[in-house]
């Protein structure tokens, strides 16, 4: 017998229990599902509506079912249907009519609605400082090899070289903003539904701002409809999960390309790496690769989302109950990559011989010979016409740019932009991938790091 059997004369057919129990997955939310609780007993006493003496009853009920939970040893009944139910039923064997009494005022679907704020709001908070961590990884990997540069490319041709702390900085930006985003979504997703019932609110004199103001909420819901139906927060959070994941994929890429052979950029720690079964002398990057691959998931589980809101009418509908799982898949990704990419990088050495010699290009200079020209007043894009020249010539020719320059009357003079690094140093603009830029940027991105552990709360 469920909760809500009294108006039924047959129990549910087995194909339907099985369709729509959710309890296999939404017992994950037991802690928050039990904190929402707690927050509405006390708003129960508050409206007159339970005694002193029933509301600590209920509260040490609700903690000992937390324990049950927390020691793994909460025991399922046939007749949960889902977490909600779960702790209801318990909380009615333990303290008998008093439990019975818990759900008055209340409806699973602003409970359920509360419960995946509360659990959403600190799952948010957890990616954001697993998030930071990785950009703490990528400041320290940069600093171990102070000064050590590489090609920067653009369509992976190579294009101009670049320190390396400055290519490393240029992914922790987009992770910080991945971070700005998660806070932004926790800032809007911070009111509580608690209190609008199954969709229009009660006869009984609850106070919405009561419950909202002991659950940390910032403020509670001002319709009662649109708090039991709305999902943006999760819409919200699986999309900056999914950006996020497109970041960590496009880094993973990246890694995967530096520890092959052919770039030999970096090599990973053997602790983060894999073998084969077969070759013996292979040693891959895995976890580079499942990063680059678990964006895929992350975007499907927005669209599946997505798809599923889209057209349901107001206010709560089941298919609602369908927001778990990618919610749930999502976070759980998006730590594991985070987890396994910060690892990754802790564990990198950088071949800094390997690439200095690539971003030594003679090549990725031509812009420097262009550059020199616009100093002595030629217009920009004749000076990128005369330099193509000189390119074309050594290539027909088979000989280095250096000879080229070396030969002609009007460029030998700037012959030092062959010296080693010097391409590197001569980038100075603010913000710029040489050394001038360095530190500002350094400092930057410190700064907003801490702003961001700040906001972690
Ligand atoms: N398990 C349900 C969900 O996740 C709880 C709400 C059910 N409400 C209802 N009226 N059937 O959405």
């Amino acid at each position: 017998m469920t909760l809500w059997s009294g108006r039924f004369s047959s129990p549910m057919a087995k194909a339907l229990w099985d369709l729509s129990e959710s309890y296999s997955f939404d017992h994950a939310l037991y802690h928050h599902d039990i904190m929402g609780s707690k927050a509405h007993v006390q708003g129960l006493l508050d409206a007159g509506l339970l005694s002193e003496g029933e509301c600590q009853l209920l509260l040490v009920t609700l903690d000992e079912i937390e324990a049950e939970f927390d020691r793994g040893i909460f025991v399922r009944s046939g007749t949960d249907e889902d977490i909600h139910m779960a702790v209801e039923r318990r909380a009615t064997e333990l303290a008998g009519d008093v439990g019975a009494k818990i759900h008055t005022a209340r409806s699973r679907n602003d409970q359920v609605a509360t419960t995946l704020r509360l659990f959403t709001r600190d799952a948010v908070t957890e990616v954001a400082a697993a998030t930071l961590e990785l950009v703490n990884a990528l400041i320290e990997v940069g600093a171990q090899f102070p000064g050590a540069y590489l090609p920067g490319y653009t369509h992976l041709q190579r294009a101009q070289p670049v320190l390396l702390t400055h290519h490393l900085q240029a992914h922790a930006w987009s992770l910080l903003r991945d971070v700005d985003r998660l806070f932004d979504a926790r800032d809007r997703m911070n009111v509580s539904p608690l209190g609008a019932g199954a969709l229009a609110g009660t006869s009984l004199p609850i106070v919405p701002a009561v419950t909202a103001g002991l659950l940390g909420f910032k403020a509670a819901f001002a319709n009662s409809m649109d708090a039991v139906s709305d999902r943006d927060f999760v819409a919200e959070t699986l999309f900056d999960l999914a950006l996020a994941g497109v970041h960590l994929s496009r880094m993973g890429e990246e890694l995967v390309l530096w520890t092959s052979a052919e770039f030999n950029f970096a090599t990973l720690g053997d602790s983060f790496t894999t073998g084969s079964s077969m070759l013996p002398q292979k040693k891959n990057s895995d976890v580079a690769e499942l990063a680059r691959a678990k964006s895929g998931r992350l975007v499907g589980n927005l669209t599946g989302l997505l798809v599923m809101l889209k057209g349901l009418p107001l206010s709560y509908n089941r298919d609602l109950q369908e927001d778990k799982e990618p919610l749930f898949d999502s976070i759980r990704q998006v730590l594991l990559v985070l987890a396994g990419m910060t690892g990754a990088y802790r564990s990198m050495t950088f071949n800094t011989e390997v690439a200095e010699k690539a971003a030594n290009d003679e090549m990725l200079v031509a812009i420097d010979i262009a550059e020199r020209l616009v100093e002595q007043g030629v217009p920009f894009r004749q000076a990128h016409e005369q330099v193509g020249r000189l390119v074309a010539d050594a290539i027909a020719r088979g000989v280095t740019l250096a000879e080229v320059v070396a030969e002609s009357l009007e460029f030998s003079a700037f012959d030092d932009v062959f010296e080693e690094g010097h391409a590197l140093r001569s980038r100075t603009s603010p913000g710029g991938a040489g050394p001038a830029a360095a530190s500002e940027q350094l400092q930057r991105l410190r700064t907003a790091h801490s702003e961001a552990t700040t906001r972690l709360g």
